[in-house]
């Protein structure tokens, strides 16, 4: 093998051993770079007669293309192996089952709450919303529950750090009765001056909050308020309210309802409603489910509403509870303790 032979091989060789595109820049540097072997031939071609670099001097050359060609080729190898690997790390499995997005659902209180909603809304009630950060005045004086009075007492409040624009502190909503006044003094102010005004008919559902906590009681937690305020509304439709209600909402006709005589500082006279089942689990018991009574006037005339001309009835209930007897829960704290294998349960 002549000299120019071998060089060719050593070239390819070197080139073949090359792994990266930097390690063949170096390596074709050492043949065709400024000092490189190919070069310092023609370099050396300087002593020959005018007939001997003929002949050299094409040898050399083709020498110089082939390495050249060897060099291109193994670029363009290089080249396709990275593309390969490129791919190989980028490749998508078709094939993998795809990642499941988990099947949400409602929480069983929101669910009620719904129910609540639609079947209120189903006869003719509004529904409303109102802030859960509360002044005195809506949460307790409106209400006809006065500073220092004992049945303030009756709530263990909340109190926040910031005041009113009358000083007083405010508080987390205790009730939803605050927005009874609320709504009542927009609708009083939007239709002042027509005749009749139209009734005050509205549902207010929302969270609550009170210092207190066991298994039926939870310092968050839910209540529905309920109103209807007209010309001529008295307890009988109340009770024809309240009976259709949960009626609707246990999905039975099977349920007796009972008022029973109490005390809140913004209704006289005041009941506690009861229901009892006629059938199933809880058959025969009195349960709690709500308080209610006829509006007392001078809540009324919070409203910015004549009480010897209007008058009506209130309620308030508990979501909660309503939850806790639809789906035979006896622990409250379990609806809000976030436990997704208790909550995927209503899903
Ligand atoms: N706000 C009362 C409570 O938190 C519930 C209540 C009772 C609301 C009687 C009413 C009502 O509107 O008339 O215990």
């Amino acid at each position: 093998m002549n000299d120019l032979e071998e060089l060719v091989q050593a070239a390819s060789a070197d080139f073949a051993a090359a792994l990266t595109p930097a390690q063949l820049e170096d390596a074709k540097a050492r043949y065709t770079g400024k000092s490189g072997r190919v070069t310092e031939l023609l370099k050396g071609m300087a002593a020959l007669t005018p007939e001997e670099k003929k002949t050299r001097g094409a040898a050399i050359n083709e020498t110089k293309r082939r390495i050249e060609a060897a060099l291109t080729e193994r670029r363009e190898a290089l080249a396709a192996a990275q593309l390969e690997a490129q791919l190989r790390a980028e490749a998508l499995d078709v094939t993998l089952p795809g990642r499941q997005r988990g099947v949400g659902g409602l929480h069983p209180v929101s669910r009620t709450m719904e129910r609540i909603e639609q079947i209120f809304a189903s006869m003719g009630f509004d529904v409303a919303d109102g802030p859960e950060i509360e002044t005195d005045w809506y949460s307790f004086t409106a209400l006809n529950n006065p500073e220092n009075h004992p049945a303030r007492s009756m709530q263990d409040t909340f109190y926040v750090d910031l005041n009113d624009e009358a000083g007083r502190p405010l508080c987390l909503r205790p009730h939803t009765s605050p927005m009874q006044v609320r709504y009542s003094r927009v609708h009083a102010q939007r239709h002042a001056g027509l005749e009749p005004m139209p009734e005050i008919r509205v549902i207010a559902p929302g969270r609550t909050y009170r210092v207190d906590s066991d298994a039926t009681h939870s310092p968050m937690f839910h209540q529905c308020e309920g109103l209807w305020i007209g010309e001529n509304v008295s307890f009988k439709d109340l009770k024809a309210v309240f009976t259709d209600f949960f009626r609707t909402f246990f999905e039975t006709d099977d349920l007796q309802l009972r008022f029973r005589p109490s005390f809140f500082p913004f209704t006289e006279p005041s009941a506690e409603v009861d229901i009892a089942f006629a059938d199933g689990p809880l058959k025969g018991r009195w349960l709690e489910v709500a308080g209610s009574g006829q509006v007392h006037p001078n809540v009324v005339r919070n409203f910015g509403l004549d009480p010897e001309r209007y008058i009506g009835f209130a309620f308030g209930m508990g979501p909660d509870r309503l939850t806790m007897l639809r789906y035979g829960v006896n622990d409250l704290r379990l609806f809000f303790d976030g436990d997704l294998r208790f909550l995927g349960q209503f899903k």
